[in-house]
């Protein structure tokens, strides 16, 4: 059976104080069940994360990292110290990444073989503008976002890849695909990688949704077949609705 997982993007918000909050009151909820629940928060909190939640199953991953091993890359970090820090999983391509700091597919293919050679788990997002989907482009355009990044990488890598469909049109806006949107896209993509590389590769990789992902529609999107978890964004800055979140899937 595939992973089921659910992870908070916590993007650049909350202080020290702040995380240290939100940190406490999501462990207060207990365990979850069945799902692999993972935090992002911003860098400069991955250290005080790790500590405060080491002895609880949520595990905290970074929102970005560098495609260079080290060097002259002023405020960039690296696989190595995201791994010296007890952090073994990366969110890599975020929209907001590609459209705020220029990532491109071809860097995003870098970064992604860096943490594959790093034995790191990548969450890797990608999705269409809104103006792709208008004009029809949105299958083309994810087929070659997850092409240009993803499909040099050899069959055994895919263990450690985690899919996150997040069409640009629905982060942060309130607006989410609706469940069947989801699922269409998230079919397609699992033809692709049993195209490129085989069913069973295909059938295990956890394929995430995200954009707009609230308490109140998570249950209806998870329940679709190829959509096994979320990537949240708002809704995971605060413990209730996550909480709320990680148990509609
Ligand atoms: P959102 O963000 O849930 O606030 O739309 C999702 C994301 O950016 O991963």
């Amino acid at each position: 059976m595939r992973k089921k997982i659910v992870a908070g993007n916590w993007k650049m918000n909350n202080n020290k104080e702040e995380t240290a909050q939100l940190i406490a009151a999501l462990k207060a909820k207990g365990s979850f069940a069945g799902v692999e629940v993972k935090v992002a928060p911003t860098s400069i909190h991955l250290v005080q994360a790790v500590d405060a939640l080491i002895d609880s199953a949520i595990e905290v991953i970074g929102q970005n990292m560098h495609q260079a091993t080290n060097g002259a890359y002023t405020g960039e970090i690296s696989a190595s110290m995201l791994q010296s820090i007890g952090v073994n999983s990366v969110i890599l391509g975020h929209s907001e990444r590609r459209a705020y700091f220029n990532e491109t597919d071809e860097a995003l293919a870098e970064k992604v073989a860096t943490a594959v050679k790093h034995d790191m788990e990548v969450v890797f997002c990608f999705g269409e503008e809104l103006a792709d989907r208008q004009n029809e482009q949105h299958f083309k355009v994810v087929e070659e976002q997850l092409s240009k990044a993803l499909f040099s990488l050899p069959n055994t890598a895919w263990g450690k890849i985690v899919l996150a469909y997040e069409p640009v049109w629905a982060i942060g806006t309130g607006e989410t695909a609706s469940p069947e949107q989801a699922q269409e896209m998230h079919a397609f993509i699992r033809g692709l990688v049993a195209q490129q590389y085989d069913a069973s590769v295909a059938e295990n990789v956890a394929i995430l949704y995200g954009g707009s992902v609230k308490s109140a529609n998570a249950q209806e999107i998870f329940s679709k077949p190829d959509v096994d978890g979320g990537l949240i964004g708002g809704a995971a800055l605060n413990a209730d609705d996550f909480f709320a979140i990680v148990q509609s899937i």
